[in-house]
């Protein structure tokens, strides 16, 4: 790789998980605090980076066509190319094969040492290539700048990692072991996100109750410190798994009224012999427990999952399992996709793999039956008074986009600015969206 002059703009480019944007997000401030300054829209940068995701279909393939066209559209006149970074779950699931297979990248980082970065990009300005898919133990989040502007909405991660080995994920090799932050580095990250705008915060993690302080003290005990910071209006978290809904978290929902009426518990299967197939370490009824429990501690809760269709061994009784469990749940928004075999995992190479055409058909029946709940619930949303926080301004002339505390899209007209929260009435539901009426 031939030397380069050190890059002055820069671009991220973050796909997948709300985790995969945090990390977008922190690298942005980091190379800004380096002096690099974000390229202006429609500008080609002197520095891609490409946050990766590798959950799901051809992750990787698709990184390279993203690699090729960047090489494409920057030909430039000296001969000179934009440095590219690879980074996110791609870069630590493939490393070293990027650089071998696309030699105009020039630096690999992996979701745990992107803090290193700076020092990656002095050494692509000398010529020399670098991957690092280190976990170090001094992590990134004690290394990356303090965050100075942001949303009405902002993100927190706090917990890293997964220990669950369901049958199908990659999450487990590419985030490695669970982890979390401190408490005290949270409260004041969460601190200073307020200080820079910030009214709800959403606690992130591959498995975010599954948080625990040093005393091993539950999420309940992070929701209720950032509770007690006055300008901070509501909290949020995602994604949970359902054995790690333990009683504290769950009373949490009753006893914080800034915690908002939402939860999103993946269930991916409705039968239990599929779900033993995933490892899920639950059962169907555990899962409904685990929402009566919910439900008895806030009532008014809005409920979301993640499925996935046409898992290995699949047959079409058990899927139709799960279309009843959406039924019975009556979910208010759901995630779904049809299962993508991962290189590495236990279900890629199990028997019984199913046809494409089957999978199609499936997702689109379970889709139908989701936005049908989905519908239901935000018709049932109907007549209800509720603050929404106003996150943008509408196409029409005094419009506001916002949500509620259910996590709906709400558009209403009149006085509002970004980041208030205005009492409104719902009058009108579709199925993405509601309209509200201010009080
Ligand atoms: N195929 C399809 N969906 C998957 N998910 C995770 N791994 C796979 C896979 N191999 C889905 C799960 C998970 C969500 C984040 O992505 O539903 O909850
Ligand atoms: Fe993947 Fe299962 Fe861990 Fe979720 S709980 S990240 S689906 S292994």
């Amino acid at each position: 790789m031939r030397p380069s002059p050190p890059p002055r703009t820069f671009r991220v480019k973050s796909f997948g998980c709300q985790m995969n944007v945090y990390d977008g997000e922190r690298m942005a401030e980091m190379l800004a605090q380096q002096g690099i300054s974000p390229a202006p829209e429609g500008e080609e940068a002197d520095l891609v980076v490409l946050n990766t995701c590798h959950i799901r279909e051809k992750a990787a393939e698709k990184v390279y066509s993203d690699i090729g066209r960047i090489v494409k559209d920057a030909r430039r006149e000296d001969g000179t190319a934009p440095l590219i970074a690879v980074a996110g779950c791609v870069a630590q699931a493939e490393g070293e094969e990027i650089m071998t297979r696309a030699p105009a990248v020039s630096m690999v980082v992996g979701p745990q040492a992107y803090h290193r970065l700076p020092g990656m990009i002095a050494d692509a300005v000398e010529g020399r290539r670098s991957v690092d898919t280190d976990m170090p133990a001094e992590t990134k989040f004690d290394a990356l700048p303090a965050r100075r502007k942001v949303g009405p909405s902002a993100f927190l991660t706090v917990q890293e990692g997964c220990d669950k080995f369901c049958t199908y994920c990659v999450v487990p090799y590419t985030r490695g072991a669970e982890i979390s932050r401190p408490f005290s580095d949270l409260v004041s990250e969460a601190q200073r996100l307020v200080d820079a705008g910030a009214r709800e915060i959403t606690l992130l993690g591959q498995n975010v109750n599954a948080w625990r302080d040093g005393d091993g003290r539950g999420l309940e005990r992070l929701i209720e410190a950032l509770a007690a910071i006055p300008a901070l209006a509501r909290i949020r978290y995602t994604t949970s798994h359902p054995n790690d809904m333990t009683d504290g978290l769950i009373a949490a929902h009753r006893d914080v009224e800034k915690l908002m009426p939402f939860l999103h518990l993946p269930v991916q299967a409705g039968n239990d012999r599929v779900l033993k197939a995933m490892n899920r370490s639950h059962t169907v009824a555990s899962y409904l427990r685990v929402l009566d429990q919910v439900r008895a501690a806030r009532p008014d809760i809005a409920l979301s999952g993640d499925f996935i269709v046409g898992f290995p061994g699949e047959t079409d009784a058990e899927f139709e399992d799960t279309l009843r469990l959406v039924e019975q749940v009556g979910y208010a928004q759901c995630f779904s996709f049809k299962y993508s075999p991962r290189p590495g995992t236990p279900a890629a190479a199990m028997d019984r793999q199913i046809p494409m055409a089957v999978m199609d058909e499936r997702l689109k029946r379970l889709q139908d039956a989701l936005n049908g709940t989905q519908l239901a619930f935000n018709r049932a949303s109907v007549g209800q008074r509720c603050a929404v926080l106003v996150e943008r301004q509408g196409k029409q002339d005094g419009q506001w986009l916002g949500k509620s505390p259910w996590l709906q899209s709400v558009h209403f007209t009149g006085s509002a600015a970004i980041g208030d929260l205005i009492e409104v009435e719902l009058t009108q539901a579709g199925p993405n969206s509601l309209a509200g009426r201010p009080v």
